[in-house]
């Protein structure tokens, strides 16, 4: 099978064709669709007409599924939550904010999968945000205050019950579960080695970073505050344009990402499922 990749010609992402995701993949075609993963960190794959049975799949291939806690799970799946809004919601768009999928977990999910359903006819891109580039064009002063240092990630500001999808969260059509142990932390270092291909890269952000480990909150707030700023500019980021019946696959510990608006009145369904860590 030969793939054709198509770069967007922004920051990362690519577009795959010539492959069929309905079918089991050998295990070159994988490889293949790996490598380049690891090149454009976001790989969408269009026309790609996917049952649940087929995303299971699809994302077993590429290392089993992560643990994904807080939103219930589909009907009859134990691996596929609906990213799902209604055309009269008001609540609060969900992940509006840049982050990386379940950065607060001991070891996140390497990747995140996404499957393209009912798709507005304006609006509701993904943004993604490159963070290798934005490591690797960073200014050496603000380069220097995170060298070294571990960052502190949580849940709290989103699932815990005082948390954004907490107990004053209403009318949201996604079965969003906050709980207590949203509150616990876990520390990974600001930048990282890819864990596959080694290129240095930050990892996370403001929203699940809440601290800086060794340094007083209000310091820490500002850095953090800076930092965010820096990762999500504009050269460093892929809008995402989906259609119905696209796959989305996106690589966790190289971008950022979040929702987007501007689909008011039009509903918006996509299955979505996590790839586990890599083990190597
Ligand atoms: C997500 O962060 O999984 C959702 C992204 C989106 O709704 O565009």
């Amino acid at each position: 099978m030969t793939l054709t990749i198509t770069p967007s010609g922004q920051a990362c992402g690519a577009r795959v064709t010539g492959v069929d995701l309905t079918q089991p993949l050998a295990p070159a075609t994988v490889a293949e669709i790996r490598a380049a993963w690891l090149d454009h960190h976001v790989l969408a794959f269009p026309d790609q007409k996917m049952s649940d049975d087929d995303l299971e799949r699809f994302t077993a291939s590429f290392g089993g599924f992560g643990d994904d806690p807080f939103i219930k799970p589909i009907p009859g799946r134990a691996h596929i939550i609906a990213v799902k809004r209604r055309a009269d919601e008001t609540a609060p768009l969900f992940a509006e904010n840049w982050h990386s999928d379940w950065s607060f977990q001991a070891r996140p999910p390497a990747g995140t999968c996404l499957f393209g359903i009912t798709i507005p006819p304006v609006g509701g891109n993904t943004e993604f945000s490159n963070q290798h580039a934005a490591l690797d064009a960073m200014p050496d002063g603000l380069r220097r205050r995170i060298e070294g240092r571990d960052a502190i990630h949580s849940a709290r500001g989103g699932y815990a019950p005082s948390g954004m999808y907490g107990a004053r969260d209403a009318g949201r059509s996604m079965d969003i579960r906050s709980g207590e142990e949203a509150m616990a932390t876990q520390r990974h270092p600001f930048i990282r080695a890819h864990p596959e291909t080694g290129r240095e890269g930050l990892f996370g952000c403001a929203g699940y970073i809440i601290g800086v480990e060794g340094m007083d909150d209000a310091e820490a707030q500002l850095l953090l505050y800076e930092l965010l700023q820096w990762q999500g500019r504009e050269e460093f980021r892929y809008s995402h344009v989906w259609e119905p019946d696209m796959l989305l696959m996106w690589d966790n510990r190289s971008v950022l990402h979040r929702a987007t608006g501007g689909y008011d009145g039009h509903d918006r369904l996509l299955h979505r499922t996590t790839i586990a860590a890599w083990d190597g």
